[in-house]
Protein backbone atom coordinates (compact mmCIF):
# COMPACT_ATOMS: atom_id res chain seq x y z
CA UNK A 1 0.00 0.00 0.00
CA UNK A 2 3.13 2.44 1.12
CA UNK A 3 4.53 1.24 -2.31
CA UNK A 4 1.43 2.40 -4.14
CA UNK A 5 1.05 5.36 -2.94
CA UNK A 6 4.57 6.62 -3.68
CA UNK A 7 3.78 5.39 -6.71
CA UNK A 8 0.46 7.27 -7.47
CA UNK A 9 2.96 10.44 -6.03
CA UNK A 10 5.42 9.97 -8.94
CA UNK A 11 2.53 9.68 -11.48
CA UNK A 12 0.46 12.21 -10.55
CA UNK A 13 -0.67 14.88 -12.35
CA UNK A 14 0.05 17.84 -11.02
CA UNK A 15 3.95 16.74 -9.96
CA UNK A 16 6.24 19.30 -11.32
CA UNK A 17 8.85 18.82 -13.92
CA UNK A 18 11.42 21.04 -12.21
CA UNK A 19 13.54 21.31 -15.58
CA UNK A 20 10.69 22.55 -17.57
CA UNK A 21 8.43 24.20 -15.27
CA UNK A 22 5.35 21.95 -16.55
CA UNK A 23 3.50 19.39 -14.49
CA UNK A 24 3.39 16.04 -15.71
CA UNK A 25 -0.67 16.96 -16.88
CA UNK A 26 0.87 19.90 -18.97
CA UNK A 27 3.36 17.75 -20.52
CA UNK A 28 0.78 15.10 -21.47
CA UNK A 29 -2.04 17.82 -23.13
CA UNK A 30 1.16 19.74 -25.11
CA UNK A 31 2.17 16.08 -26.22
CA UNK A 32 -1.61 14.83 -27.17
CA UNK A 33 -2.42 17.80 -28.56
CA UNK A 34 0.64 17.62 -30.77
CA UNK A 35 -0.74 14.24 -31.97
CA UNK A 36 -3.59 16.35 -33.89
CA UNK A 37 -0.83 18.53 -35.56
CA UNK A 38 1.49 15.49 -36.33
CA UNK A 39 -1.04 13.63 -38.48
CA UNK A 40 -0.66 16.86 -41.18
CA UNK A 41 2.49 18.37 -40.76
CA UNK A 42 2.48 19.83 -44.07
CA UNK A 43 -1.37 21.87 -43.47
CA UNK A 44 0.06 22.84 -40.29
CA UNK A 45 3.42 24.10 -41.64
CA UNK A 46 2.11 25.42 -45.01
CA UNK A 47 -0.54 27.36 -42.51
CA UNK A 48 1.96 28.49 -40.12
CA UNK A 49 4.61 29.99 -42.34
CA UNK A 50 2.19 31.55 -44.85
CA UNK A 51 0.83 33.37 -41.51
CA UNK A 52 4.02 34.08 -40.81
CA UNK A 53 5.33 36.04 -44.25
CA UNK A 54 1.66 37.65 -44.16
CA UNK A 55 2.68 39.71 -41.27
CA UNK A 56 6.59 39.83 -42.08
CA UNK A 57 6.75 39.61 -45.80
CA UNK A 58 10.36 41.19 -45.72
CA UNK A 59 11.75 37.81 -44.44
CA UNK A 60 10.41 35.64 -47.38
CA UNK A 61 13.46 37.15 -48.95
CA UNK A 62 15.77 34.78 -46.33
CA UNK A 63 14.50 31.42 -47.99
CA UNK A 64 16.45 31.36 -51.35
CA UNK A 65 14.66 28.20 -52.72
CA UNK A 66 11.40 30.29 -52.64
CA UNK A 67 12.00 33.90 -52.02
CA UNK A 68 10.47 34.99 -55.61
CA UNK A 69 7.14 33.22 -55.08
CA UNK A 70 4.28 35.21 -54.70
CA UNK A 71 2.73 34.49 -51.24
CA UNK A 72 -0.62 33.61 -53.20
CA UNK A 73 1.53 30.17 -54.91
CA UNK A 74 3.65 29.70 -52.11
CA UNK A 75 1.46 27.00 -50.53
CA UNK A 76 1.08 24.64 -53.49
CA UNK A 77 5.60 25.41 -53.60
CA UNK A 78 6.85 22.22 -52.97
CA UNK A 79 9.84 23.50 -51.63
CA UNK A 80 8.05 25.56 -49.43
CA UNK A 81 5.94 22.96 -48.08
CA UNK A 82 9.57 20.83 -48.03
CA UNK A 83 10.55 23.88 -45.38
CA UNK A 84 7.21 24.18 -44.18
CA UNK A 85 7.33 20.56 -43.02
CA UNK A 86 10.64 20.71 -41.60
CA UNK A 87 9.98 23.67 -38.60
CA UNK A 88 6.73 21.55 -38.16
CA UNK A 89 8.54 18.32 -37.48
CA UNK A 90 11.89 19.48 -35.93
CA UNK A 91 9.13 21.48 -33.20
CA UNK A 92 7.94 18.25 -32.83
CA UNK A 93 11.29 16.37 -32.26
CA UNK A 94 11.72 18.91 -29.32
CA UNK A 95 8.29 18.08 -27.99
CA UNK A 96 9.42 14.71 -28.13
CA UNK A 97 12.48 15.14 -26.07
CA UNK A 98 10.46 16.51 -23.10
CA UNK A 99 11.29 13.46 -21.32
CA UNK A 100 15.07 14.82 -21.34
CA UNK A 101 15.24 18.42 -20.98
CA UNK A 102 19.12 18.27 -21.43
CA UNK A 103 18.37 16.71 -25.20
CA UNK A 104 15.58 19.41 -25.82
CA UNK A 105 17.82 22.43 -25.04
CA UNK A 106 20.85 20.24 -27.14
CA UNK A 107 18.52 20.52 -29.86
CA UNK A 108 17.24 24.26 -29.89
CA UNK A 109 20.95 25.49 -29.57
CA UNK A 110 22.22 23.68 -32.52
CA UNK A 111 18.97 24.79 -34.40
CA UNK A 112 19.21 28.47 -33.02
CA UNK A 113 23.00 28.49 -33.78
CA UNK A 114 22.48 27.38 -37.69
CA UNK A 115 20.14 29.96 -37.78
CA UNK A 116 21.42 32.82 -35.93
CA UNK A 117 25.12 31.87 -38.60
CA UNK A 118 22.82 32.44 -41.47
CA UNK A 119 21.60 35.88 -39.59
CA UNK A 120 18.17 35.36 -38.06
CA UNK A 121 17.38 37.27 -35.30
CA UNK A 122 16.11 37.04 -31.66
CA UNK A 123 13.20 39.70 -32.98
CA UNK A 124 12.24 36.71 -35.97
CA UNK A 125 11.97 34.22 -33.44
CA UNK A 126 9.45 36.32 -31.12
CA UNK A 127 7.97 37.13 -34.00
CA UNK A 128 7.36 33.37 -34.94
CA UNK A 129 6.72 32.57 -31.37
CA UNK A 130 3.29 35.12 -31.31
CA UNK A 131 1.91 33.53 -34.40
CA UNK A 132 2.54 30.18 -33.38
CA UNK A 133 0.45 31.02 -30.46
CA UNK A 134 -2.37 33.16 -32.88
CA UNK A 135 -2.69 30.16 -34.52
CA UNK A 136 -2.95 27.46 -32.20
CA UNK A 137 -6.89 28.38 -31.43
CA UNK A 138 -8.08 27.68 -34.56
CA UNK A 139 -5.58 24.79 -35.13
CA UNK A 140 -6.82 22.94 -32.47
CA UNK A 141 -10.38 23.89 -32.47
CA UNK A 142 -12.41 22.24 -29.31
CA UNK A 143 -9.26 20.43 -27.89
CA UNK A 144 -7.83 24.07 -27.31
CA UNK A 145 -9.56 24.30 -23.30
CA UNK A 146 -7.73 26.84 -21.22
CA UNK A 147 -6.02 24.25 -19.20
CA UNK A 148 -4.32 23.27 -22.81
CA UNK A 149 -3.71 26.86 -24.25
CA UNK A 150 -1.37 27.27 -20.01
CA UNK A 151 0.28 24.59 -21.19
CA UNK A 152 1.41 25.14 -24.60
CA UNK A 153 2.33 28.81 -23.46
CA UNK A 154 4.85 27.96 -21.19
CA UNK A 155 5.96 24.98 -23.68
CA UNK A 156 6.48 27.53 -26.02
CA UNK A 157 7.85 30.59 -23.40
CA UNK A 158 10.62 27.50 -22.31
CA UNK A 159 11.31 26.50 -25.70
CA UNK A 160 11.95 29.92 -26.83
CA UNK A 161 14.14 30.95 -23.89
CA UNK A 162 16.35 28.06 -25.07
CA UNK A 163 16.73 29.52 -28.38
CA UNK A 164 17.05 33.21 -27.05
CA UNK A 165 20.29 32.08 -25.06
CA UNK A 166 22.19 31.71 -28.23
CA UNK A 167 21.52 35.70 -28.61
CA UNK A 168 22.73 36.93 -25.90
CA UNK A 169 26.30 38.64 -26.48
C1 LIG B 1 10.57 27.43 -33.99
C2 LIG B 1 11.41 28.07 -34.75
C3 LIG B 1 12.08 27.50 -35.98
C4 LIG B 1 12.29 26.20 -36.35
C5 LIG B 1 11.86 24.93 -35.61
C6 LIG B 1 13.01 26.24 -37.60
C7 LIG B 1 13.42 25.12 -38.32
C8 LIG B 1 14.28 25.16 -39.38
C9 LIG B 1 14.95 24.02 -39.94
C10 LIG B 1 14.79 22.58 -39.40
C11 LIG B 1 15.72 24.44 -40.97
C12 LIG B 1 16.62 23.59 -41.86
C13 LIG B 1 17.91 23.32 -41.13
C14 LIG B 1 18.74 24.58 -40.98
O1 LIG B 1 19.33 25.00 -41.97
O2 LIG B 1 18.78 25.16 -39.89
C15 LIG B 1 15.54 25.87 -41.07
C16 LIG B 1 16.15 26.68 -42.01
C17 LIG B 1 15.91 28.04 -42.13
N1 LIG B 1 15.16 28.81 -41.30
FE1 LIG B 1 14.18 28.17 -39.66
N2 LIG B 1 13.20 27.54 -37.99
C18 LIG B 1 12.65 28.33 -37.02
C19 LIG B 1 12.60 29.72 -37.01
C20 LIG B 1 13.00 30.52 -38.05
C21 LIG B 1 12.80 31.95 -38.12
C22 LIG B 1 12.14 32.81 -37.04
C23 LIG B 1 13.32 32.37 -39.29
C24 LIG B 1 13.30 33.80 -39.78
C25 LIG B 1 12.84 34.17 -40.93
C26 LIG B 1 13.87 31.19 -39.98
C27 LIG B 1 14.52 31.19 -41.20
C28 LIG B 1 15.16 30.11 -41.77
C29 LIG B 1 15.96 30.18 -42.99
C30 LIG B 1 16.21 31.43 -43.84
C31 LIG B 1 16.42 28.88 -43.23
C32 LIG B 1 17.28 28.41 -44.40
C33 LIG B 1 16.36 28.01 -45.51
C34 LIG B 1 17.12 27.65 -46.75
O3 LIG B 1 17.64 26.55 -46.81
O4 LIG B 1 17.16 28.51 -47.63
N3 LIG B 1 13.65 30.08 -39.21
N4 LIG B 1 14.66 26.29 -40.10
Amino acid sequence: MAFRGLFDFFQSDSKLDEKLGLTEKQKRLVQSTWATVRKDEVSVGVALLLAYFKEYPDDQKQFKSFKDVPLDELSKNKRFQAHAVNIVATLGKVIEQMHDPELMEASLINLTEKHKNRGQTQKQFENLKQVILNLFPSLFGKQYTPDVQEAWKKTLDLTFSKMYQVFVD
